[in-house]
């Protein structure tokens, strides 16, 4: 049985760890809440990490003043006195970047004095919160240490708004590159284990960023970015260490990805990048969830009659949908004629844009065995509570 021959419902039911990706704004962080929700209402005790929920998904799930620590949402869970069935647990929390750092420099610091150093340092406070790829690094990083903590059966993780969904496969990697300090580290060393003070390495006019740096703070910047070298230094291999347990968490048949796109051509190619990545990683996809799409509607009456409806209820120079003005509506039937072919023509465009997204999805996503794709329709709406969360979350296991 392949990895992905579950399908969604099946990771709900069975995954430990569900990241959800898929380009901006597409509906990542929905699809997250929903997730979450299904596999509660599944009896799983459930936790969802979530980076950057809309407002008023926020306050619906009771998040807005929410950092770090999970919160337990209050569930309707079926009615009072029970099904028999097993009330499970949704959790939720928001993604605090900074004090996730800190906690990953206090581990991996030679002690607390050394950690201190650094987390107050403002080279670190500048670069933690703004370096490219922090934010899905530390995403991860925090997964793995609710891993570790144990208790729950489920875990999902919205990723963040990156500007490629692929960043975050990229992130421990390249923050690792980055505090092996290949660049920078390497030209502030030298200078300093010799105990010629980061002066000499000024002079030497190393980098345009040291003379930049230099310029605009002066030497005060250049010692906190010294020190913050100094800092890192003893901490590489642990970092990277971490990141190396990231990935096998990740790699792991419990751990599955879940891809949301819409369905318009850049997120699907997107979204058909990520897929061979992920495969290409050794990484189980759960499936693609099509976001937004237009419901199919019926396809009667056919294109050609509902043109001819149209045609016979609103006459050629008499546009449909436009207002009668006071002075011609006299007749009361033309405009109401008029009424009715705007409709019908609009439910004519709104077939076609439904007929559209789904070659569009066809030609981006070609069937393969064991890929779930999954349609979410658009609904009224922004997706805020409980209720629409619900009643995505019944698209996405296939419940009635
Ligand atoms: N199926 C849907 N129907 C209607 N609105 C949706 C749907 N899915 C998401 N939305 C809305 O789209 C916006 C973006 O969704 P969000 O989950 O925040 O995207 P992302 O996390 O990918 O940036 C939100 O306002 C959300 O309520
Ligand atoms: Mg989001």
């Amino acid at each position: 049985m392949s990895a992905t021959s579950g399908g969604i419902a099946d990771a709900v039911a069975h995954a430990h760890v569900i990241v959800v990706t898929g380009a901006g704004g597409v509906g990542k962080t929905t699809t997250a809440a929903a997730i979450g929700l299904a596999a509660a209402r599944a009896g799983r005790r459930t936790l969802v990490l979530t980076i950057d929920p809309a407002r008023r998904l926020a306050q619906a799930l009771g998040l807005e003043a929410l950092g770090d620590t999970p919160t337990r949402l209050a569930l309707d869970v079926g009615p009072a006195g029970g099904t028999g069935r097993v009330a499970g647990e949704l959790w939720a929390m928001m993604l605090d970047m900074q004090t996730t750092f800190d906690r990953l420099v206090e581990r991996h610091a030679s002690g607390p004095e050394a950690a201190a150093a650094i987390t107050s340092n403002r080279i670190y406070r500048t670069l933690s919160s703004t370096l490219s790829g922090t934010q899905e690094y530390m995403a991860m990083e925090r997964l793995h240490e609710l891993h570790e903590e144990g208790g729950w059966d489920l875990l999902v993780v919205d990723t963040p708004p990156t500007r490629s969904a692929l960043d975050f496969l990229d992130a421990p990697r390249r923050m690792t590159t980055f505090l092996e300090g290949r660049l920078l580290s390497l030209l502030l060393r030298p200078g300093l284990a010799a105990g010629r003070g980061i002066g000499r390495v000024v002079g030497a006019g190393a980098t345009a960023f040291m003379r930049v740096a230099g310029k605009v703070t002066g030497m005060e910047l250049l010692e906190d970015l010294a020190e913050f070298f100094r800092g890192f230094e003893g901490m590489y291999d642990g970092f990277k260490r971490r990141a190396e347990q990231v990935l096998a968490l990740l790699s792991r048949p419990e751990s599955r990805f879940v891809v949301v796109t819409s369905p318009e051509p850049l997120p699907l190619r997107e979204a058909r990048f990520l897929l061979d990545r992920l495969e290409q990683e050794g990484l189980h996809a759960a499936g693609v969830v099509v976001n937004r799409i237009r419901p199919e509607l019926p396809r009667d009456p056919s294109d050609a009659a509902l043109e001819r409806a149209v045609a016979a209820l609103a006459p050629a120079g008499r546009p449909a949908g436009a207002e009668p003005d006071a002075a011609g509506d006299a007749d009361g039937h033309a405009a109401e004629d008029a009424a009715v072919a705007g409709a019908l023509r609009l439910l004519g465009d709104v077939r076609r844009v439904a007929a559209r997204q789904r070659r569009d999805v066809a030609a981006a996503l070609p069937a393969r065995q064991g890929r779930a794709v999954v349609e979410v329709p658009l609904l009224g709406g922004d997706v805020h509570d409980l209720e629409g969360l619900g009643a995505i979350a019944r698209r996405l296991t296939g419940g009635a």
